[in-house]
């Protein structure tokens, strides 16, 4: 796999969460230094990767088939087709969406999440969701906050380390948002990987802040709001018969879909 040149602006001198995700998504934006992170990461890593595309696409479907058609994508990644204003505007065309990530990198992509149907939106924040106040405040120009929105927080809260009260985060998000609208999650649990998930944890943690939550943790970004069938579960089992892993239930990464009521 080949690895960018160095754009200005951009610190090539460490990892970056969105790049070492692109490089086990299979995608070539990324440096050395993020593959050489990437390569050190376990196989279910990568599969975990994935999933987590397929889950943003399938519970965003589920809500834009049940009405929603405004998104708030915090966390977006590199540009990885479909894009979440693909899935949505393929439902509704006229689906606004406004993507915000705080590395710089995502910017040189922003064309790739800024092209959506003519009759839909979608714009770009650069923004640091430690800052939940200022993406609400640059999301309500584009976004009717009276109409019902679906929040996407997909594998980003585990970014955001206990130090920076990343529940009271997802509540400013979650409070602001009108009655009708979703709160779609998935986030890193270890809990069941022992020795795997501790080395895992050492290796990414002394490159990137990050932070494996319990499943009990995880579950709490969700309280006040009605889990949908099936709850929080592990990613690939949502609204999806995925096969039973060898080993039994265990995952790395959990996800769930709730409404505001
Ligand atoms: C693992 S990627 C997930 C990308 C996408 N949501 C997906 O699931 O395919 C995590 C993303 O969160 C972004 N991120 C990490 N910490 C952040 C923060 N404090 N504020 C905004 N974005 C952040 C990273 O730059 C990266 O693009």
């Amino acid at each position: 796999m080949t690895s960018m040149a160095a754009k200005p602006g951009i610190d090539t001198g460490r990892p970056h969460p969105a790049r070492v995700y692109d490089f086990l998504l299979g995608g070539k934006d990324h440096y050395e230094v993020d593959r050489e992170l990437g390569e050190k990461i376990p196989e279910f890593m990568r599969l975990a990767a994935h999933e987590n595309r397929a889950f943003m696409r399938r519970a965003t479907t589920w809500t834009a088939q049940r009405g929603v058609t405004q998104f708030l994508d915090i966390g977006t990644g590199i540009p990885t087709e479909p894009n979440l204003h693909q899935v949505a505007q393929g439902v509704h065309p006229a689906a606004r969406v406004v993507y915000a990530d705080n590395d710089p990198v995502i910017m040189r992509h922003a064309e790739a999440l800024l092209v959506g149907t003519p009759e839909g939106a979608t714009r770009y924040i650069e923004a640091d969701i430690r800052e939940p106040g200022v993406i609400l405040e640059q999301a309500r120009e584009h976004l009717d906050f009276e109409r019902p929105i679906t929040l996407s927080l997909i594998a980003i809260m585990h970014f955001v380390v206990d130090a920076y009260d990343p529940y009271g985060v997802v509540r400013t998000l979650v409070d602001a948002l009108p009655p009708g609208s979703h709160l779609a999650l998935t986030h890193v649990c270890l809990d069941g990987f022992a020795e795997a998930g501790e080395e895992l944890n050492e290796t990414y943690t002394s490159a990137i802040e990050a932070q494996s939550r319990s499943y009990a943790d995880i579950q709490r970004f969700f309280d006040g709001l009605d889990l949908v069938e099936p709850g929080l579960v592990a990613t690939p089992r949502w609204r999806k018969d995925a096969p039973v892993p060898p080993g039994g239930e265990r995952h790395p990464t959990y996800a769930g879909l709730a409404l505001k009521r």
